[in-house]
């Protein structure tokens, strides 16, 4: 399974990159908003620290609009993919841009059918939000276990991004279900190493060490 990061803050990319596990980069516009940079300065500068797949929304709600950004979004880097919402003008901006071999990540996902219809359309990637369907009382993994179920019906080649991650459990399951890839803040990515038995079990070794007096 990959493993992205989803924020537009450089220093949590560095921290993420650092751990030496980081495939990608997903940002979005709320995101965006929270840096003082322009978002474009941004992603130049994201791209230039990871190599993998970077994330870039458009702002358009039309096809050509969205069309018109995302030729100027992949000037950026070379491992720009554009972010598209999953409306109907999406669709047909996902096409268009396949056609043109441009990648693609189809948003805001929250059901099978907008899944199946993407995923049709050749997007690269397609991000089902987890996080914001339990938040309504949905159960997020199950959209995931039906998407990865789908796609395996035939041989599209997206691939499943689990998006909304809120916990490590999301990443557990998502991996149980043989997702692609996760998207995930950097506070998760921190818990997911963290065990207490392991900081426990190793405090007692170093201890017992100390005590029979090596050095
Ligand atoms: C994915 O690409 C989105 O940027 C993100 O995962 C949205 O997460 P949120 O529901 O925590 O805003």
């Amino acid at each position: 399974m990959k493993f992205f990061i989803d924020t537009a803050n450089l220093d949590e990319i560095k921290q993420a990159a650092d751990m030496g596990v980081l495939d990608g980069v997903t940002t979005n516009p709320s995101l965006a908003a929270k840096e003082s940079a322009p978002y474009k300065d941004l992603l130049k500068d994201i791209c230039k620290i990871v190599p993998g797949p970077v994330s870039a929304e458009v702002l358009a709600t039309d096809t050509k609009g969205m069309l018109t950004e995302a030729e100027d979004l992949v000037k950026i880097a070379d491992n720009i993919v554009v972010k598209i919402p999953t409306t109907l003008e999406g669709l047909r901006a996902i096409k268009a841009l396949t056609d043109k071999s441009i990648k693609t990540n189809a948003t805001l996902v929250f059901s099978p059918m907008q899944a199946l219809l993407v995923a049709k359309a050749g997007a690269t990637y397609v991000s089902p939000f987890v996080g914001r369907l339990d938040d309504i009382s949905y159960d997020g993994m199950e959209l995931i276990e039906d998407i990865v179920g789908i796609y395996n019906n035939y041989t599209f080649e997206t691939e499943v991004l689990v998006a909304s991650i809120r916990n490590p459990v999301h990443v557990l399951e998502a991996a149980r279900l043989g997702a692609d890839v996760c998207t995930v803040p950097l506070k998760v990515f921190g818990q997911l190493i963290k065990h207490p038995l392991t900081d426990i079990g190793l405090d007692k070794f170093l201890s017992d060490y100390k005590k029979a007096g090596k050095n």
